[in-house]
C-alpha cells in the first residue's frame, strides 16, 4: 500500500470515525428534577447538531413506579400520582418505534411536555397542546393516545419497568443518566446540571464538537492538533 493511501485512510478515519456515546435517561414525566434536566441541561446540548450526532439516545420513563395489580387500567402506582402514569405511558408511546416519529421529533415533543406539564392538572390537554406545537399530525396523535391508553402502552411500560429494574430496583435517584452502559453516580449527578460536561468526557474523537470547548479544560483544537501530529508521526515511520 502506498504511503499516500495510508495517510489518506488515517485522515478519513479521523474525520469520519464517529463513535456514538450511549446515553440512557431514566426519568419520570412529572418529576421536577427530570423536567429541569430535560429543559435546562439535556435539550440545550442536544439542539447542537454537532453534539447530537454523537448521542445514541434511550429514554426510559418509569422511575420509581411500583407495579400494583393485574388490572390493565391500573397496573402501576406512579411516583407523582395517576397523571404521571398517563404522562409516562404517553411518552413511552412517543419513544416507541411504532410511533413512526424520528428521534429528533420525539425529543422535540418530550421537551415541550417536560416544559409545560404541571402536577396539578390533567396530562392529556398538555399533550394536545404540545402535539400542535411540534406539528404532530392528527393520525399520529390519535395512535399515540390509543397506545397510551391500551395494552400496547402497558406492554411498553412493562419493558421500561424491566429496563429500570435491570439498572436498580428500586431506582435510587430520578433522573438517573447512564453513559456507555456503566452507571456512575458522579456522572449522573453532574449531567443533571450540565449534560454537556459529561457527554464531552466520553466523546473520543478529536477534535471534539466545538461546544465542548466551553465545558472542558483543554480546547478541542489542541486535541485536533495532537491527532494531526500523531498522524504525521505514523506517516514518517512508514
Ligand atoms: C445504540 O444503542 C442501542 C442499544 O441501546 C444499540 O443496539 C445500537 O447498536 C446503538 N447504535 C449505535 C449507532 O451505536
Ligand atoms: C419483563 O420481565 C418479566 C420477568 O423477567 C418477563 O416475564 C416479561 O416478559 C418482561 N416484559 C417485557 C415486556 O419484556
Amino acid at each position: 500500500m502506498s504511503k499516500y493511501l495510508v495517510l489518506l485512510l488515517i485522515t478519513i478515519g479521523a474525520v469520519t470515525a464517529q463513535q456514538k456515546v450511549s446515553v440512557k435517561i431514566y426519568y419520570e414525566s412529572l418529576c421536577e428534577d427530570s423536567m429541569a434536566f430535560f429543559t435546562k441541561s439535556f435539550v440545550p446540548a442536544w439542539r447542537d447538531e454537532d453534539v447530537q450526532r454523537y448521542i445514541n439516545l434511550s429514554l426510559i420513563p418509569y422511575g420509581k413506579s411500583i407495579p400494583k395489580s393485574s388490572d390493565p387500567n391500573n397496573r402501576w402506582d406512579c411516583h407523582h400520582g395517576r397523571e404521571e402514569c398517563v404522562g409516562n405511558k404517553f411518552q413511552s408511546c412517543i419513544i416507541d418505534k411504532s410511533s413512526g416519529l424520528t428521534v429528533k421529533n420525539q425529543v422535540d415533543f418530550i421537551d415541550c411536555l417536560m416544559s409545560k406539564a404541571d402536577k396539578s392538572s390533567a396530562y392529556m390537554p398538555t399533550a394536545d397542546t404540545c402535539a400542535s406545537t411540534v406539528h404532530t399530525n392528527a393520525e399520529t396523535l390519535k395512535n399515540l393516545k390509543q397506545c397510551a391508553d391500551g395494552s400496547q402502552g402497558n406492554s411498553i411500560y412493562e419493558m421500561n419497568q424491566n429496563k429500570t429494574n435491570a439498572l436498580q430496583n428500586p431506582l435510587q435517584s430520578v433522573p438517573t443518566i447512564v453513559f456507555n452502559d456503566r452507571y456512575n453516580k458522579a456522572d449522573s449527578d453532574t449531567a443533571q446540571k450540565s449534560f454537556l460536561t459529561v457527554l464531552c468526557k466520553y466523546i473520543m474523537d478529536s477534535p471534539k464538537p466545538k461546544a465542548c470547548d466551553s465545558v472542558s479544560g483543554a480546547p478541542s483544537t489542541t486535541a485536533g492538533l495532537m491527532s494531526l501530529v500523531t498522524a504525521g508521526l505514523i506517516y514518517r515511520m512508514l
